[in-house]
């Protein structure tokens, strides 16, 4: 293969790779596929800011080959120990041979435990406030830890003031365009939000903390690890962030359901109908056609979340399992809840799911629906005031924040 190289900024170079294949990051769809960046700085030291995934070493040896010899390269830059940035670390390291890792001391515990490296490589552990000098530009090290991992950190590069994020800000999504200017953004938007909501909603807590250091650089670029170089319209992400991070939703209610024999299919779109009578959107995902990770990015700026599910051999349908499960390792904090169902000869199926609520961290209503057979035109009457009643609270709750 012949590889070649983007330059990012003066003699800071792209070198990662496109994983057009890829659809399925650990659960999460990619129908755009998944990009896993690393950047080269030719300075008068030689800095390789973050790996690629294995099957991808290669790749990113070739890109590297065209730029510096391998021997010149003096430090591997490890700001997150998740696999799909790392697993080509020892590939890379045999390679290298003059390299050290740079890298948290969570890190280098991980690194150990993953690859168990023997020998062991040379490391240079750093921590807040850290610094690397390359030659005419600096690297500064900022710990991050839980945007992703308890290992994660971003560098910031003074000279071209370039922030390498790692996972925050990145977008799942292969493209030949290295910039943000040079795609769609509002396809750019859409998958860093998908992003946000599937792998980091449940940070929320750590990312407040984290956004006001990030702010306070004087940031010309932003080059994540996955996803596009913010060269133009980073203050859009960094809004975005802000909002999803500090629980600010807007009128919208996600419903996630799934039915037997169409009666609690009846109740949902009832329930929809009355939430829409409030002015308050509603978006409806049967969930035994639905892919979660979209549900997860609708479900992110919605204030409330109402399960339904027919009751099955005294539980719910597995497809509610499923995304009941998702939603409370995702941990939706806050926003308001409720369930319904409907059943044969015995429910149960609406308590189950306000369990699988609470434990997400959302704010239950507790006076849930639960029908027998087909609902009377009477009970789907009683959905629709339900609905009605759930987007009248989801309107009192956002104009307290607004
Ligand atoms: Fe892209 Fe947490 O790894």
């Amino acid at each position: 293969m012949y590889y070649t190289n983007v330059p990012i900024a003066e003699n800071v170079y792209y070198v990662g790779c496109n994983d057009w294949e890829m659809r399925d990051f650990h659960g999460y769809f990619t129908p755009r596929g998944v990009t896993y960046n690393s950047y080269l700085i030719k300075d008068e030291k030689v800095a390789l800011i973050d790996c690629v995934k294995a099957p991808f070493a290669d790749e990113l040896l070739g890109r590297v080959r065209q730029l510096v010899e391998f021997d010149q390269i003096e430090y591997v830059v490890v700001n997150h120990v998740e696999p799909d940035h790392s697993s080509a670390l020892p590939e890379i390291m045999r390679r290298c041979r003059n390299a050290k890792v740079v890298i948290t001391s969570q890190g280098k515990l991980a690194v150990q435990k993953y690859f168990q490296p023997d020998p062991d490589y040379e490391y240079i552990v750093v921590k807040e406030g850290d610094s690397l000098p390359l030659g005419k530009n600096t690297l500064n090290f900022v710990p991050v830890p839980m945007v992703h991992w308890p290992d994660s950190m971003v560098s910031f590069m003074a000279g071209e003031d370039i922030l390498f994020s790692n996972d925050a800000f990145g977008q799942h999504i292969c493209t030949s365009g290295r910039f943000d200017d040079q795609n769609d953004l509002k396809i750019i938007l859409f998958e860093a939000e998908k992003y946000y909501a599937n792998i980091l909603m449940p940070l929320g807590q750590m990312i407040t903390k984290v956004l006001p250091k990030i702010k306070s650089l004087p940031i010309k670029l932003v080059a994540p690890s996955h996803g596009v170089v913010w060269r133009k319209d980073f203050a859009a992400v960094l809004a975005l962030y802000e909002k999803w991070a500090n629980g600010c939703w807007d009128d919208k209610v996600v419903i996630v359901y799934d039915t037997m024999w169409k009666s609690t299919d009846m109740m949902a779109r009832s329930i929809l109908d009355g939430v829409a009578s409030t002015g308050v959107g509603c978006k409806l995902f049967k969930m035994s056609v639905s892919d979660r990770s979209e549900v997860a990015r609708e479900m992110l700026d919605a204030a409330g979340i109402i399960a339904g599910s027919s009751t099955i051999h005294n539980d719910i349908l597995p497809t509610m399992g499923g995304i009941l499960t998702y939603f409370r390792g995702l941990q939706p904090r806050g926003k308001l809840s409720a369930a319904f169902g409907s059943y044969g000869w015995s429910g149960g199926a609406q308590k189950i799911m306000e369990q699988y609520l609470v434990e997400a961290k959302t704010s239950l209503i507790k006076s849930g629906l639960e029908f027998k057979w087909r609902p009377t035109r009477e009970e789907l009457v009683r959905c629709h005031e339900f609905g009605a009643e759930f987007g009248r609270k989801i309107l009192e709750i956002n104009a307290r924040c607004k």
